[in-house]
């Protein structure tokens, strides 16, 4: 894959165009993360990363972005995993960040700024690429600022939005388990929600595993079932990689 902007960051060195690597980006409720990986999807950069303003608009998540690409430069394209609803490029919602994201079209202004080629998906879709066998029914949650969600069938992915669906007494998902439910409840009361959850959610997907990220899954303290199993940053970043492998989506313009 070559990019055919003209990317100032690029190094022209005659093996440039053997070289694809890609800044890895994630915007989240609480900090903006990135690191440039190179093809398999190893970080050649330190992560850097800078806290999520208040009211965090468009604009301002861009500013960040912005300052993140230069110290992770030189990179030929970019990936970004978005804390909410985004189809083709286009946001659709940001429960945990400011105003102005509805219809904002993520992927085409990042692609102006940056000058590289763009792809945005949700965040939790990006953890889960990275995580997933690829085979049967294999479910994705994140534990962070929100709760994340996505199914993949046979490597095929459906977002989910679980984290706005109904829990238990008019509380959703997100309530319960979010970051705010966490600090509120404690550790001990939110392991307890954790395991609740996971019994719901295996008699509603039946799933042949359910992977659980976020930066929260580390408080996780209970015995997990032997097709549950907790991912690491690590693998989210390698969705980064495999998101480029998917079909191109639609650009927005
Ligand atoms: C959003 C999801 C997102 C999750 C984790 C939720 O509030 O609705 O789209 O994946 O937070 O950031």
């Amino acid at each position: 894959m070559r990019s055919t902007t003209k990317n100032p960051i690029v190094s022209p060195d005659s093996n440039s165009s053997r070289r694809v690597r890609t800044l890895a980006v994630d915007i989240g409720g609480t900090g903006i993360k990135a690191e440039t990986l190179d093809e398999r999807g190893k970080p050649i950069t330190a992560r850097e990363k800078i806290a999520t303003p208040k009211n965090a608009s468009p604009r301002k998540v861009i500013a960040v972005i912005k300052k993140l690409a230069k110290a992770c430069a030189p990179f030929e394209r970019v990936s970004v995993g978005f804390p909410g609803v985004v189809r083709d490029g286009v946001i659709y919602t940001a429960p945990n960040l400011g105003k102005g994201w509805a219809g904002f079209k993520l992927d085409s202004a990042l692609r102006k700024r940056l000058d590289a080629p763009v792809r945005v998906a949700n965040d939790a879709d990006v953890q889960g690429l990275g995580s997933v066998s690829g085979k049967g029914v294999e479910l994705v949650i994140t534990l962070g600022t929100g709760v994340g969600s996505v199914i993949f069938v046979d490597g095929h992915r459906i977002h989910l939005e679980a984290g706005h669906h109904p829990f238990h007494n008019g509380k959703t998902y997100e309530d319960e388990l979010g970051e705010r439910a966490l600090k509120k409840k404690g550790k001990k009361k939110w392991n307890k929600l954790v395991a609740e959850a996971i019994n719901d959610l295996a008699r509603l997907f039946i799933y042949d595993r359910l992977y659980i990220g976020g930066g929260n899954a580390r408080h996780i303290k209970i015995k997990l079932p032997p097709n549950v199993k907790t991912v690491s940053n690590l693998e989210g970043l390698l969705g980064g990689i495999k998101l480029w492998e998917e079909p191109a989506p639609e650009e927005s313009k």
